[in-house]
C-alpha cells in the first residue's frame, strides 16, 4: 500500500518547515527599528578597517531587545569585509562561565589546527594566559571578541576575570584585540572596578525596549520569510506585538508567540490563526516556562510551594505562612523527609516570590504585628501537577491540612478583604 505516513509529509512539512525563520537560532538580515544601533556598531567597527583598531563596546538592553542577533549579524559582515584580516570569536558568558575557561576557549579559537588545541583543564592559568598572548602574536588577525551576557562572567567570577581579557589586548604584540560586551543590565557597569569600567566601556549603544507598533512591523517582516498556506489574521498579528510590548519590548516573545499561534493553527487543521490561538499560544508558553521552573527546584521548595497550593485551595484565599509552614510539616511527614527550620523556610518562599511562582504581602496587623499572606497567582492546577510528577513525592496520597480561621487583629475582615488587600498591595 501507499505509504499513509507520506500523506502527513506531504501535508504538514512544507508549513511546518517554513516557520524556521521565526525560530530563535534564526538571524534575519533585516532589523527594523535597529538601523541606529546597526550604524553605531559599524561605524565604531569600521576603524578595524581603517586604522587597524577599535573602541571596546558595551551593548545594554534587556532580553529580546535584539542585541545577540544584531551582534551576531554585524560581526559576520565585518569578518566577510575584512577578508581572512578579521577573526571574529562569539562567547556565550552563562555557558563557558570562568576565566580560566574563557581563556583556553580563545586559545582554542585562534588554533588553525586540531593539534595546537589545548585541553579544558590541567594547565595553570599563567600558562593558558602566555599561550593567549602567543596565539594572538601568531595569528596576524584583528581579533573581536564577543562577550555575551558578560554580567554572568562578573557575577561568579567578579570584576578581575574581566581584567585578565582586557589586559590580553593590550599585551598582544603584533595583532590587536578589542571586545563587545553585551548585558542585560543597564547599572552593569557600575558595579565595576573603575580601572575595567572605562576600559570595557570606551563606547556604549542603548538598545531600547520596542514599543508595540515597532514589534508589529518586526513581525511583518519576518513573515515575509514565510512562504505559508496559514493566513495570520492582523489582530492575531497585533496582539502577537502587544503582548510582546507589555513584556519589557520583547521581541523573542512576540516572534515566539507567533510561531506557537501557527503551529496551533497547523496541528489543529486551521488555515488562519486568529486571535483565538495567540491566546492559547500564550497559555502553552506560560505553563511550558513554569513547568521547566519547577521541574529546576529543589525538593523542599516543591513541597513548600506544595503546601502553598494546597493551603490556598484548602481555605480558598491566600495562605497565612503559618498555615504554609504547618502544612509543609505534614507533608514532610507524609512522605517521610525531614523537614526544614522556620527561617530556612522563610528563605525559600522569598526565592520563590523572586521566580514568580508566588506572590507574597506582608500586611501590619494592630497591636504591632505582621503577617505575611501568600498566594499562587495563576495555573494552580497545572502547578500541583508538575510538583507531584517529581518521583520524590509519588508516595503522596494527602494529608489533612489545617487552616487558620481567625488571625488577631483581622477578626473583623472577611476573606474577600484579604483578598483586597493582596490585589491593592500587589499593583503597588
Ligand atoms: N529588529 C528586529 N528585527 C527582526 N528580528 C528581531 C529584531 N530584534 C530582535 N529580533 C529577534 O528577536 C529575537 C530575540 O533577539 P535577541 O537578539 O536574542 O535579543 P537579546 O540578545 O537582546 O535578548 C531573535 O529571534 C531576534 O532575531
Ligand atoms: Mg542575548
Amino acid at each position: 500500500m501507499a505509504n499513509p505516513f507520506e500523506k502527513i509529509n506531504q501535508e504538514q512539512t512544507p508549513a511546518m518547515d517554513d516557520l524556521s525563520v521565526l525560530s530563535s537560532s534564526y538571524v534575519p538580515e533585516n532589523f527594523p527599528h535597529r538601523e541606529q544601533q546597526i550604524d553605531s556598531m559599524v561605524k565604531s567597527l569600521s576603524s578595524i578597517m581603517r586604522h587597524g583598531r577599535a573602541s571596546n563596546l558595551l551593548l545594554y538592553g534587556k532580553s529580546g531587545t535584539g542585541k545577540t542577533s544584531i551582534s551576531r549579524y554585524v560581526t559576520q559582515l565585518l569578518q566577510e569585509a575584512g577578508k581572512g584580516s578579521i577573526k571574529v570569536v562569539y562567547i556565550n558568558c552563562q555557558i563557558t562561565d570562568s576565566t580560566y575557561s574563557i581563556l583556553v576557549y580563545l586559545v582554542n579559537s585562534l588554533s588553525e589546527r586540531d593539534e595546537e588545541r589545548i585541553p579544558p583543564m590541567g594547565w595553570t592559568l599563567d600558562r593558558v594566559y602566555s599561550e593567549l598572548i602567543t596565539r594572538i602574536g601568531q595569528m596576524k588577525k584583528y581579533i573581536v571578541v564577543v562577550l555575551d551576557e558578560i554580567d554572568k562572567l562578573i557575577e561568579k567570577n567578579g570584576g578581575d576575570s574581566l581584567y585578565v581579557i582586557l589586559k590580553a589586548s593590550d599585551d598582544g604584540k603584533e595583532a590587536n584585540l578589542s571586545i563587545i560586551g553585551i548585558t542585560n543590565y543597564t547599572s552593569f557597569a557600575d558595579n565595576l572596578d573603575a580601572r575595567v569600567r572605562s576600559r570595557l566601556n570606551q563606547e556604549s549603544i542603548i538598545f531600547q525596549p520596542y514599543n508595540a507598533t515597532q514589534l508589529r512591523d518586526i513581525l511583518k517582516d519576518r513573515m515575509g520569510g514565510i512562504v505559508s498556506h496559514t493566513v495570520v489574521e492582523d489582530s492575531a498579528l497585533n496582539l502577537c506585538a502587544a503582548i510582546g510590548a507589555r513584556e519589557h519590548g520583547d521581541a523573542r516573545k512576540a516572534i515566539d508567540l507567533l510561531r506557537i499561534s501557527m503551529e496551533i493553527a497547523i496541528r489543529e487543521g486551521k488555515s488562519r490563526v486568529g486571535e483565538a490561538e495567540v491566546y492559547k499560544a500564550r497559555d502553552k508558553f506560560e505553563t511550558d516556562v513554569i513547568k521547566e521552573s519547577i521541574m529546576a527546584l529543589p525538593l523542599h521548595s516543591k513541597i513548600i510551594l506544595l503546601s502553598v497550593v494546597l493551603s490556598q485551595k484548602f481555605a480558598n484565599r491566600p495562605a497565612y505562612t503559618g498555615e504554609v509552614y504547618e502544612n509543609y510539616k505534614r507533608i514532610c511527614e507524609e512522605i517521610s523527609v525531614q523537614n526544614l527550620g522556620f527561617r530556612r523556610i522563610s528563605e525559600i518562599l522569598s526565592d520563590l516570590d523572586d521566580i514568580g511562582l508566588i506572590v507574597s504581602v506582608t500586611k501590619s496587623m494592630g497591636r504591632g504585628g505582621r503577617t505575611r499572606f501568600i498566594r499562587v497567582p495563576d495555573h494552580i492546577d497545572s502547578i500541583e501537577q508538575h510538583i507531584l510528577e517529581d518521583e520524590q513525592l509519588s508516595t503522596f496520597k494527602g494529608v489533612k491540612l489545617t487552616k487558620q480561621e481567625k488571625l488577631s487583629g483581622l477578626e473583623d475582615e472577611s476573606h474577600q478583604d484579604i483578598d483586597d488587600i493582596f490585589n491593592s498591595q500587589r499593583s503597588d
